[in-house]
């Protein structure tokens, strides 16, 4: 097996749209799904999408006379469109062709999309097609596809169609089809070249603004053909406001390979250093250079990212193969062109409309890889967040809180873009949509922030950005919270967990929960941290921080006690002992008859689609989406957890955790791929063998698209990052404390030979696991710096060019 390698071998029409997402092409700015470059969106088979970050567009829809507004990823024009006619007859279709061999394919290391297939038209002819696609890594700006073609068995006339089509619409997602998704508005199209790009009379070009958030979209395309004699090429045009296209038409040689080039660039009104897109679009294709010159570039820029963010596993191919997959994946949406962009990490990449393009919380699964390997990302991200903080604050205040309420959906300005309703597919209703409730998303910005700066030592931001943002989110928990004097506690009431099944008590007219045991820890946490936070800042820059925002000594105090007073609900587990409460009164839920579920329905992951269209309420029963109180076996170590808890004045004994993971994974249908990553951790040092089954399930879940249907919408970023973090944080329990690395190892066996790169405060370090030892080695012999290292109780300092191998005891064989 090619471990490089995602490869398809068959056209199959059911799965195309899963293939277009996993195969898409991005550089960190812009994305294309793998989609065929001769088809137009037909909704069903192929679905072609470009998305670019922060690009979002705002329209309402009326619903039963109820305006809808939501806020979408655009698709932008497909760049892709190439079309090959044979001797005048129509264009080549994948149902017009019996196909006789046919290859999708794409390289991972390289970036590189191909398709690869024989056909034989209705009139006997038969052809192949060699075709490549890529989006360069090395100019963001810029994107190139190759066509051979060859005759088989015949000469003859054919013309080649390239077009540039901004009449594209947002329908990737089957649930939002009642919604508006006419997003673009045509400009104009060009087809001549200005004069600062002499060989460019070869170039089409095309302008579309967003309808509602007028950024402008610029494409413009060049087409050369190849062939072995010099070949004699007919152009023509044909162009209207938001579609052009170029014809070409040439001979072709039995048994003679023709090449057709399409370069391509892009640029967006949101760009930095441009005069306005479609003139630096013209400027940008008129310097492009050939389809091989620019591959190059784009490979050697990938191939040094690869050396940065791969992670080697010899011991198992597929595997190997899949986490590949998955930092693949990473880099289209996450690289050092994004560093460079007012953007957020949308939850699913940019290779399809799922979600809109939101951002949620699951930034929490992405950036511990980032932080260890392009943490100057995650910074981006974290502007991002930081950007948005006064929209934050102007939410709080109008809730009627203090502080930074950040939004549990974000788009374009940070403002709250969770969907009001929701389609169920189950029933074809729409429900209302109170998920909107999940405020611990503030407690998850401030967790990013904190971590961002352990592992990248970036003082600078938490100094300008960070910090603030941090004050600021806790400000908020201590205005929500209020203080029970009966309990002697503080609760916070009318909120959600993750676990987005549970949007109400049963029957209450009022949205969310009281006392969520995953915020209020938290909470308690942040309230902590947040005193550590001012502690870090040199006195001064502590003090024009204060001065800044009003931080008084009273609400220092309040933090202090929330930090130690915060309410923490636990009921009996009906197996002995006792578990944390989800949130309060959990307990009296109803226990749901899984059994019948499971016999009844084929996939019982999204249970509450199943329950509201059978007329029941998923709020009425014991079960979760996904993990929920688990959330904080992933995000704290036992220690940590020990320390909160005790703080707070709660035991947590060696028992409590595989307590709560057994009762809860009995309780869960994993109805978010995130899910099964939260458990695997969790399950790490509790039950290594059922923790690397889940560990599976979550690295095969896209590839295999196990909630049948979603990856084809666009891939789940979280996942896939997050199965990444896993080995180095979960298996290798890496984490940054007392200003050095530290690793808790409990690896299983088929973790044998893992090795991969990580950045640790700027130092270059190499972390590899073989023979019951755990390497460590510090890179860069010509420089004086040195990292402290501790594996269970062995500390070493070490130094540039140096390495040390720490045995780890039991675990790997
Ligand atoms: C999950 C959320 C997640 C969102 C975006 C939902 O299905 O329940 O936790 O943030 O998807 O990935």
């Amino acid at each position: 097996m090619n471990t490089w390698k995602l490869e398809y071998e068959g056209f199959e029409p059911e799965e195309e749209q899963l293939r277009e997402a996993l195969t898409s092409t991005g550089n960190g700015y812009f994305c294309t799904r793998g989609s065929f470059a001769w088809t137009e969106s037909d909704e069903k088979v192929h679905y072609p999408g470009t998305y670019a970050h922060g690009v979002y567009n705002r329209e309402t829809t009326i619903m039963a006379g109820v305006p809808v507004l939501n806020e979408d990823l655009v698709n932008l024009p497909n760049w892709l469109l190439l079309e090959l006619r044979i001797e005048g007859e129509e264009s080549i279709r994948m149902d017009s062709v019996e196909l006789l061999s046919y290859r999708h394919e794409l390289d991972l290391y390289g970036g590189v999309l191909s398709r690869n297939l024989r056909f034989r038209d209705r009139a006997g002819r038969e052809t192949s097609l060699d075709t490549r696609r890529f989006v360069s890594m090395s100019n963001p700006n810029r994107a190139g596809m190759e066509w051979r073609i060859t005759p088989e068995n015949w000469s003859g006339s054919v013309q080649v169609v390239t077009a540039l089509d901004g009449r594209v619409l947002n329908r990737g997602v089957a649930r939002y089809q009642d919604l508006e998704g006419r997003h673009l508005d045509p400009v104009s199209t060009h087809t001549s070249s200005p004069s600062f790009a002499d060989d460019a009379a070869d170039v089409i070009a095309l302008e579309v603004r967003t309808r509602q958030s007028r950024i402008y979209v610029a494409e413009a395309a060049r087409t050369r053909v190849y062939g072995e004699n010099g070949l004699d090429v007919e152009r023509s045009l044909y162009r209207m406001e938001d579609y052009v296209h170029e014809v070409l038409g040439f001979d072709l040689e039995q048994g003679r390979t023709t090449r057709v080039e399409k370069m391509i660039s892009f640029y967006t009104s949101r760009d930095n250093a441009i005069s306005e897109p479609l003139s630096d679009a013209m400027r940008s294709i008129g310097r492009c250079g050939t389809f091989s010159e620019a591959l190059e570039r784009h490979k050697r820029a990938l191939a040094s990212l690869w050396q940065e963010c791969d992670v080697r596993l010899p011991a198992d191919e597929e595997v190997q193969r899949l986490l590949r997959v998955h930092i693949y994946h990473v880099l289209n949406v996450c690289s050092p062109h994004t560093a460079d962009l007012d953007a957020g990490v949308p939850a699913r990449g940019l290779n399809g409309e799922a979600y809109r393009g939101h951002i949620f919380w699951d930034e929490l699964y992405i950036f511990p890889f980032l932080n260890f390997r392009l943490p100057e990302v995650t910074r981006t991200f974290l502007m991002y967040r930081y950007r948005r903080l006064n929209e934050a604050r102007a939410a709080a205040r109008e809730t009627g809180y203090r502080g930074a309420m950040y939004p549990w959906q974000s788009g374009s300005n940070g403002s709250e873009e969770t969907q009001s309703v929701h389609l169920n597919p189950e029933s074809g209703k729409w429900d209302p949509d109170l998920s909107r409730n999940q405020r611990h998303i503030g407690a998850d910005i401030f967790y990013n922030v904190y971590k961002y700066y352990m592992a990248s030592g970036d003082f600078e931001f938490l100094k300008d950005y960070g910090a603030e943002m941090m004050l600021e989110i806790t400000r908020f928990w201590a205005s929500i919270a209020h203080y029970n004097a009966e309990r002697d506690r503080y609760e916070i009431h009318g909120v959600m967990g993750p676990d987005e099944f549970h949007e109400k008590y049963p029957g209450a007219e009022k949205g969310g929960l009281n006392n969520n045991a995953f915020t209020n820890v938290m909470v308690a946490w942040v309230c902590e941290t947040a005193r550590e936070i001012l502690d870090i800042l040199p006195s001064r820059n502590r003090e024009a921080l204060r001065d800044a925002l009003g931080i008084t000594d009273e609400e220092l105090a309040t933090w202090d006690e929330m930090s130690r007073k915060m309410f923490v609900p636990f009921h009996e587990d009906p197996e002995g002992g006792e578990v944390i409460s989800q949130f309060e009164g959990y307990e009296d839920l109803e226990e749901l008859d899984w059994g019948y579920y499971r016999n009844n329905y084929e996939k019982i992951q999204r249970l509450d689609r199943i329950l509201k269209a059978e007329g029941d309420d998923p709020d009425r029963y014991k079960l979760s989406k996904q993990a929920d109180v688990l959330m904080l076996f992933y995000l704290f170590t036992r220690e940590e957890l020990k320390v909160i808890f005790e703080r707070l004045g709660y035991g947590l004994d060696s028992e409590t955790a595989k307590r709560n993971a057994d009762y809860y994974a009995g309780r869960t249908s994993h109805g978010s791929t995130l899910s099964f990553l939260v458990h695997a951790h969790v399950l790490a040092d509790l039950d290594l063998d059922a923790s690397w089954e889940m560990y599976l399930t979550a690295l095969g879940s896209d590839v295999n698209d196990v909630q049948g249907g979603t990856t084809g919408e666009a891939i789940h970023l979280g996942v896939m990052a997050g199965t990444l973090d896993l080995l180095q944080s979960g298996y290798l329990g890496c984490e940054v404390r007392d200003g050095g690395l530290h690793f808790d190892p409990n690896p299983p066996e088929k973790l044998e030979g893992l090795h991969f790169p990580i950045l640790f405060r700027g130092i270059p370090v190499d972390v590899s696991l073989s023979g019951g030892k755990l390497s460590v080695a510090v890179q860069d012999e010509d420089r004086e710096h040195s990292v402290k290292v501790g594996v269970g109780d062995e500390v070493q300092e070490i130094r540039a060019g140096q390495s040390h191998a720490f045995g780890i005891g039991s675990g790997v064989v």
